[in-house]
This record gives C-alpha cells, structure tokens and sequence, in this order.
C-alpha cells in the first residue's frame, strides 16, 4: 500500500531519540534549544519559536498581534481549517475571500474589497509549486496597516525570489506534523517580527509564566502551554539536517508525475517550473462526473489497487463554522471547485519513480474505464 504521505525517520533519528528518553530530560531543553536555533539559521537568523503544532502557532501568532474580540481577519476559503479556527478562538471574526485556481495563492483583490475599519490582519495560505505575490500582498498590507501571518505549514523550504519563506516578511507558521516536509511527532515553529515579540511568544506558549528576582513565579498572562518535549525537538534536529534530501527527492518525484500524469480532459495539475520551490504534496483536480465517477468512488478504485490518496482541502467558508458566519454555497468559485474535485496523490521522500509511475499508471487505469 503507497500512503499518500509518510514521515522518513532513519537509525540515527531512533537513536538520537533513544538517547534523549534515557537522558531523563524528556521535556523542553537542550534540543528544543537545538532545533530553534538551527530553524532560526534557516530562516536568515530570524526569532523563531518551536511549539506543539502549527494551529497552536497561529493561536499564538494572532495574540501576539493582539487580535482578539471585534477584529476581523481576513483568509482563503480554501486552506485547512486551522487559519479559521484560531481567529474565531481567539474571539475575532474570519473574512472569507477566494484564490486562485491553480496556485491556490488568497486572490489579492478580494482581500483589498474585504477590508474594513475592524481588518487587523491578512492570513494567507502557500501551497506547494508556487507561492502568490508576495510583494504585492506584502505591499497591501503595509499600505492598509495590517499584520500577515503566512500559513507556510506545507512550504518549508519553498523561496521567494532569493529568500526563503520565512526568512522575510512578519509571521510565518510551519508544521511538523508527520506529513509535512519535516516532522517532530506534532509540532509547529512560529517566526516573528521581533526578539520583543519571540519573549511575548515564550510567554504565551508556557502558561504566560514570568520569573521574578526572588526565584518566585508570577502569571504576566493568562495563556496555554505549546512548548515542545525535546523528544520531538531531537527528531526535528535530526529530520532539518535531512530536509535538503527530502526537498531534492520529492521535486524528482514530482517532475515525473508531470512526465507520465496521464493526459485527461479538464484535469488541473498544480503550477510547474516555478524554481526553488518545495513540494508537500501533489494535489489535481478532476471532474470525476465526466468519468461516470464520484471522488469517493475514484478514491476506492485507486484505494484497491493499492494507492492511498488525501484530500486537501474542504472548503471553510462552508462548514458548520464557517456557515455560522452567514456564508453560502457559490461564493468562492475556485475554492469551491478546489474543494469538490481535488485529491492528493500519493508524495513522500521514500517514494521512488517507479512508485509515482505505478501511481499514473493506476489513474489513467481508472479513469478510462
Ligand atoms: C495548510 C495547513 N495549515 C496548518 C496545518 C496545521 O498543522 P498542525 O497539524 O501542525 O497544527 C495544516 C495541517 O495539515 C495544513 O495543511
């Protein structure tokens, strides 16, 4: 059975992991402190901050704005449903707009006919093969005044022009959940504007903890606890070391997919030949009705023959969540389409082209039929 995702943890990961739990210091310490310095590295010596997940980052991103009741933030409709949670948990309100078909990138000018007096901030998503504009989005929000908080959980390694993401710009969150481009078990990094704001993160992910002079604690804020144990943090040192490989297979893996993708009417496959950009997954949309077919009934032919697909993503605006703020069906075309037809075909860095082959092989297979 191919997983349409999967983590690559070698001997020397197990190892390393093995020698933290028999150090007995199981939780946050040396390695966390390892793994936030070499991200920071990554991301032009930029604050960076480890924490349990992407989803708690951007909880902890948009307090560290101070976004909270009575603000608005505007995001895509389509991107996982985290962007969306986290505004209205910290008691904001979600604006929705649409993207772009292909580069799945929030459509700019819907974000400028979104905002309002009450808009404190942009949540953009970027999805693998190709980031928006982000001088333009960069630009916008300097010139309305707005915080942006980039949803990079699914591009680490991904550049802009000659920067990586992360490496510029406000607040970038990423994810190490196993099917990312690395992983720590669970986990997240958070990078922010300022050393100031890194302290008001150190905060906000240990119950808002201060020490005083006499060694005594006090709460400076009433906030949760994101820390990472330094069992992930050992995994995710070991995993960034890695992270070039797992970028150069899973590109290699990609330009076959467009070599041997079968060639089918109305199929959309995601943005090729943009340079320096990594890909998480490979998402394409079919118009399965044309095959006599549905999603599901496409996903179980592929599923019998041994390929495990997912699906990336639904869209927010319609979701109980979302519903809830007075949105309907048809307001976001793209997203909308995005949500009906996409599936994500099977990408990870023990893959290999004989892999994505039998892949393409099994679809053509199963849309002919
Ligand atoms: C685009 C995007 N953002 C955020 C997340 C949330 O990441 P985490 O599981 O680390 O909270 C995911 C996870 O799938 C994602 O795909």
């Amino acid at each position: 059975m191919l997983k349409f995702a999967q983590p690559q943890l070698d001997e020397d990961t197990i190892q390393a992991v093995a020698a933290v739990l028999r150090s007995n210091w199981i939780a946050t310490g040396p390695n966390v402190t390892e793994l936030e310095r070499a991200l920071s590295e990554s991301f032009g010596a930029r604050p960076t901050r480890v924490l349990t997940s992407a989803t708690g980052a951007m909880e902890i991103a948009l307090q560290v704005c101070g976004i909270g009741a009575g603000d608005e933030v505007i995001t895509s409709a389509q991107t996982f449903f985290s962007a969306m949670n986290m505004i209205v948990k910290v008691g904001a309100t979600p604006v929705f707009v649409d993207c772009d078909l292909h580069t799945r990138a929030i459509d700019l000018a819907q974000v400028e006919a979104a905002i309002t007096p009450r808009t404190r901030a942009i949540m953009p998503t970027h999805f693998p093969g190709a980031l928006g504009d982000l001088d333009a989005l960069y630009a916008l929000a300097k010139r309305h005044q707005l915080r942006v908080i980039e949803d990079a959980a699914l591009v680490q390694g991904s550049y802009w022009k000659d920067l990586p993401v992360g490496g510029f710009g406000d607040i970038a969150v990423f994810s190490f959940h196993p099917n990312k481009n690395m992983t720590t078990i669970e986990g997240g990094a958070i990078v922010v504007a300022s050393e100031d704001e890194a302290k008001l993160v150190d905060l906000l992910r240990f119950h808002g903890i201060k020490r005083l002079p006499d060694d005594t604690r006090d709460v400076a804020i009433a906030a949760g606890k994101f820390n990472m144990s330094d069992v992930s943090a050992v995994i995710g040192v070991h995993q960034l070391k890695q992270l070039p490989r797992f970028l150069a297979q899973r590109a290699t893996l990609v330009e076959r997919y467009f070599e041997k993708f079968p060639p089918v009417p109305g199929v959309v496959l995601p943005p090729q030949g943009v340079p320096r950009q990594s890909w998480n997954m490979f998402n394409v949309l079919i118009p399965y009705e044309q095959f006599g077919l549905t999603r599901q009934s496409f996903r179980a032919a592929l599923q019998a023959q041994g390929v495990g697909t997912g699906m990336s993503y639904e869209a927010c605006h319609l979701t109980t969540v979302g519903r809830g703020y007075g949105y309907t069906d048809g307001q976001f075309p793209n997203g909308e389409r995005i949500a009906r037809e996409t599936v994500t075909l099977p990408l990870h860095a023990a893959m290999t082209l004989d892999d994505v082959d039998h892949v393409c092989a099994v679809v053509a297979q199963v849309l002919k039929r």
